[in-house]
């Protein structure tokens, strides 16, 4: 399948997302370090910021430990099944063969409940609308960081009770480029999009609305009725007011997040 802007979500097998852990991500199974980091303990922003990095690597360290604790106990288990194998009767053998066999068979089944669960729920759930036409004001490195935020946005919204339909506009060139190098971007099931969203669901423009912090309206409910659009852009605050002017050019309605308000 091409991996860029195309066609809706296929109904294909949906593989798992794996890579580098987020914070949240590394939590699960693994034990993670208690106390918050809040801005109001440093001293500066520049302190602030680099305990978040601290803590970020340190969790990663925590997830890299847990994949190789569990990568080693599957190997003692192997290894635990061929020193039985050589004492077992072939009855013996067969039985554990087909419990195996049951097994696998069941996590399977597991797996695909849980995909059509999550495709149940976006046959009615509104859409996100992931804004990729900033690929040239991005350095290489914050093209990256956007590739894996879109890689933790699409597993947390797999994972999640109420997902979203997600459609990753702009998709194209350099962005292009950017993604191919998340493990099964090819087999998500969002909607890609070359276009940009204007083109793209021209039909719903009245309906969209762009997220910036610069907007002057605050979004205190969300309708599921509109399409919400992220800015796919990370840019250290570089381009301010970019997506406030963009949304204003192209004649859609813009609201704010009151993010800062539920921030310690
Ligand atoms: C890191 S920001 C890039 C900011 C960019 N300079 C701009 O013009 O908005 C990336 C995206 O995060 C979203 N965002 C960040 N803070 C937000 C807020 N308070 N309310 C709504 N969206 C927000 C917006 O969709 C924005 O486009």
């Amino acid at each position: 399948m091409e991996k860029c802007g195309t066609e809706p979500p296929k109904a294909g097998d949906a593989s798992e997302v794996f890579g580098e852990p987020s914070a949240s991500v590394a939590s699960s199974g693994t034990k993670r370090p208690r106390e918050e980091i809040l801005r109001e303990n440093y001293p500066s922003k520049s302190a602030y910021k680099k305990a978040l990095k601290d803590r970020k690597k340190l969790e990663t360290k925590l997830f890299r430990k847990e994949q190789r604790k569990k990568e080693q106990a599957i190997e003692r288990e192997r290894k635990k099944e061929e020193r039985l194998k050589e004492k077992l009767s072939p009855e013996e053998i067969e039985e554990r063969r087909k419990k195996s066999k049951e097994r696998v068979a069941n996590q399977r089944k597991v797996k695909q409940e849980r995909i059509e669960k999550f495709r149940k729920a976006l046959s009615t759930a509104p859409t996100v609308v992931i804004d990729l036409e900033f690929g040239e004001l991005m350095t290489e490195s914050e093209r990256r960081s956007l590739a894996h935020q879109l890689m933790h946005c699409y597993a947390m919204n797999k994972k999640s009770e109420k997902p979203c339909n997600i459609l990753l506009s702009g998709l194209d060139g350099i962005m292009c480029e950017s993604t191919e190098s998340l493990s099964g971007f090819e087999n998500w099931e969002v909607r890609r999009e070359r276009k940009g969203y204007i083109e793209a669901v021209s039909e719903k423009k009245d309906d969209l609305v762009y997220l910036t912090a610069d907007a002057e309206d605050v979004i205190d409910t969300f309708d599921p009725s509109k399409l919400y659009i992220i800015g796919g852009l990370v840019d250290r605050n570089r381009h301010k007011g970019v997506c406030k002017k963009k949304a204003e050019d192209q004649g859609i309605a813009t609201g704010r997040l009151p993010i800062q308000d539920h921030v310690k």
